[in-house]
């Protein structure tokens, strides 16, 4: 496996290694993905097995513009197509009915697939330079903490992907937001790195697809237990007592706790949501590799990229 700068001359190998059926981990503006031709169902097995994915859960295509994105889809009703004008290339997945193009092994047997177009230049190069879409899940183990960055690829899938493309730390850092559509209405499936708030503007009142704590998953990848750390989490509120110590180790939103731990990440001195966001899954491995037998993890507040965060540290707790 090759580690290797995101040049153009490397992505142009790169390409060669996707259009060839072989896996390359790549940057996004969220997390990093790991991909393979999305058209060749044999490739797409492949990131199953390196990622020990169940394969009811469907992968998303990445497509470098809008109209190679329509191509995958049956039909696209007029609200969704609003929703990607504005926010494509950028951190959303649409997940429609699925055209006769999608091979069954992207979608879990779906009829619909996941879709988005990243907003990052490298994704966007290798996309374009491979000439077909990319299915592309985290590139971490299943259920595992998403990596964003090169490094926390290589921890968690050292011998798997023919290559790994290092473009630096993600931009965004926690996944995109998954809509569907619901007889014409938009249906939240996984908060994401495009705040509700500002889908909404667009899209007008989107529901909920489940409560946060439910089991049954409305995107077959949004199970209760999900983007975890190797070690026990525990959400608390700032500021509340906990057994601080050598085996423990602190998450905290904006203030250092008072007492001594073998670890303390702060996501954001200013309070800064977005800073939060960017910075939260490098905490969480940074953490995890501190010998800590738990994770004490603050609440944030609940709205914006807060929305997604709380999203991923509930899963990590579950
Ligand atoms: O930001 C992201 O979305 C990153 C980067 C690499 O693009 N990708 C990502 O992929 O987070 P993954 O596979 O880790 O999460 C995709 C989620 C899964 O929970 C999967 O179940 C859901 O999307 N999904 C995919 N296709 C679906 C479909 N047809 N219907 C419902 N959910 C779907
Ligand atoms: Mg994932």
């Amino acid at each position: 496996m090759k580690l290797l700068k995101s040049s153009p001359q490397n992505i142009k190998i790169a390409a060669a290694l996707i259009k060839a059926g072989g896996t390359v981990a790549f940057p996004t503006e969220t997390v990093y993905g790991l991909g393979a031709d999305g058209f060749n169902p044999a490739a797409c097995a492949r990131i199953f097995e390196i990622k020990g994915r169940p394969r009811f859960d469907p992968l998303i295509l990445h497509a470098a513009s809008l109209k190679q994105a329509l191509r995958l889809f049956r039909r696209v009703p007029a609200p969704a197509l609003r929703l990607m004008k504005k926010f494509w290339p950028g951190p959303l997945t649409l997940v429609l009915p699925k055209s006769a193009a999608v091979p069954d092994i992207v979608t879990a047997g779906l009829a619909t697939v996941a879709v988005r177009v990243p907003a990052n230049p490298a994704a966007l190069a290798l996309i374009k330079a491979a000439g077909r879409p990319i299915a592309a899940p985290s590139a971490n183990k299943f259920g595992r903490l998403s990596p964003t960055t090169a490094a926390h690829v290589k921890k968690q899938l050292a011998s798997g992907p023919d290559m790994i493309l290092d473009g630096g730390k993600t931009a965004i850092g926690v996944e995109s937001t998954i809509v569907t559509f619901c007889k014409g209405h938009p249906v939240l499936l996984r908060p994401g790195g495009l705040p509700l708030e500002e889908l909404e503007k667009v899209s007008g009142r989107t529901s909920l697809a489940r409560s946060p704590d439910s089991n049954a998953p409305a995107a077959p990848g949004c199970l209760k237990k999900h983007y975890a750390p190797a070690v026990r989490l525990k959400i608390i509120s700032p500021g509340q007592a906990v057994n601080a110590g050598r085996s423990a180790a602190y998450l905290a939103f904006s203030d250092a706790p008072a007492g001594k731990f073998r670890a303390v990440e702060t996501l954001s001195c200013r309070g800064d949501l977005r800073e939060a966001a960017a910075g939260l899954f490098s905490a969480l491995h940074r953490l995890e590799n501190s010998g800590a037998k738990i994770i004490y993890a603050e609440k944030v507040p609940p709205h914006g990229l807060g929305r997604a965060i709380m999203d991923r540290l509930r899963r990590a707790s579950a």
